[in-house]
């Protein structure tokens, strides 16, 4: 699980306290919290854990430091059987010889895919009924094997906003004292700097289309869509560039939510539209309602885009050369006229409201 945001949100806190969490209730269980290099997790990491986690338990006796030996790494012990191993991965042989049913990993992005993926083996302690991967980072920060994990799913990204931090934010959304120092300080920040270490956002140097989208609110839990709820489908034509799809629901108050996307290069309008009719009329039937409109980049697919058709081997059954995708499409979709298409453009970029919570 990845917990990501900007820097002071509370990522370590809220892992560190999982950690301790699961070893008061489950005794016997093995944590490992971890950083790239000892010496690093020290100075940073264990302080929190240290004076805010396990302060109490460390002073009333239920924990005790070990300071390690040549060959043990260093541990916080329990009473109850359960220990928390401290170490980093410049010295793996003491970390990786045993198993565990937690690891905390500091700075995800200090690791390789090699250490990432060298610790999942290590997680088969048994005594708690799950085992879990938890790491903290940055979202803009270059991990791109990080995010591919993330996007494919083999890894839960959980966003942290400045808001989750009590010590900034009463429950009430007003800053407290120090939210208001700190985050004033934030505030007065410009540019790149402001939107990644305020918001968290991955912003990259070409930036953002939508200046609010946050991805703690704009990114959902796959939710069931209702039938009766209007389908509009997008289309960016491409095939160097990405070919894009998207096919969007809309809520009874306007609100849209994306429900599925082609992003590819290098491949032809037909092939597409074959993949998209077998999503959404499988066998020829559809399965859900039809989209209200397509909404293009262009009025039809440009001719451009249809070269690497045309030189695409013919079928050797077929005499008859591929007719122009243009012609198909005029054929089969319901398109937009100019002018509609227009109005609605001048409708989306009016349309940031639609950004706002439920
Ligand atoms: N839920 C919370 N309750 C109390 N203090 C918190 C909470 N979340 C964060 N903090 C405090 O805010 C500070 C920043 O949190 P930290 O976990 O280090 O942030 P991050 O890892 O996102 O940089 C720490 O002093 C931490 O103890
Ligand atoms: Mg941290």
């Amino acid at each position: 699980m990845l917990l990501s945001g900007p820097p002071g949100t509370g990522k370590s806190r809220a892992a560190l306290e999982k950690l301790h969490a699961m070893m008061l209730a489950n005794p016997g269980a093995r944590g490992l919290i971890v950083r790239k290099t000892l010496v690093s997790l020290g100075s940073t990491g264990l302080v929190t854990w240290r004076e805010k986690v396990a302060a109490e338990s460390i002073a009333a006796g239920p924990v005790v430091w070990y300071g390690g030996s040549q060959q043990e790494a260093a541990a916080y012990r329990y009473s109850n059987g359960s220990v928390v191993v401290v170490g980093g991965l410049d010295k793996p042989q003491k970390v990786m010889s045993s198993e565990y049913d937690v690891i905390f990993v500091q700075e995800a992005i200090e690791l390789a895919i090699d250490d990432w993926e060298a610790l999942t083996t290590r997680l088969r302690n048994g005594v708690i009924s799950f085992q879990q991967l938890i790491a903290d980072y940055n979202p803009w920060t270059p991990t791109p094997w990080l995010k591919a994990r993330a996007v494919r799913g083999d890894t839960v990204m959980l966003h942290s906003r400045h808001e989750d931090n009590p010590v900034l934010f009463r429950p009430d959304g007003t800053l407290t004292m120090v939210g208001q120092d700190y985050i004033g300080k934030l505030d007065k920040l410009t540019g790149v700097r402001f939107h990644r270490l305020r918001h968290g956002k991955w912003v990259a140097a070409e930036g953002l289309i939508y200046e609010d989208w946050d991805p703690a609110v704009h990114l959902l839990d796959r939710i069931p869509i209702p039938q009766e709820w209007t389908r509009w489908w997008t289309v960016d034509f491409g095939y160097t560039n990405p070919f894009v799809w998207q096919d969007w629901a809309e809520d009874p108050d306007g609100r849209l939510y994306l429900v599925r996307e082609i992003y590819r290069t290098r491949r032809l309008v037909e092939d597409h539209a074959k993949d998209i009719l077998r999503l959404v009329a499988p066998g020829g039937t559809w399965a859900e309602p039809r989209p209200s409109a397509i909404i293009c980049d262009h009025l039809l697919p440009p001719a451009a885009l249809d070269q690497p058709r045309q030189r695409r081997q013919p079928d050797p059954v077929s005499v008859a050369p591929p007719r122009p995708t243009t012609e198909l499409a005029a054929e089969h979709l319901v398109l937009m006229t100019e002018h509609q298409q227009l109005s609605l453009f001048g409708q989306i970029r009016a349309g940031q409201h639609r950004h706002k919570p439920a």
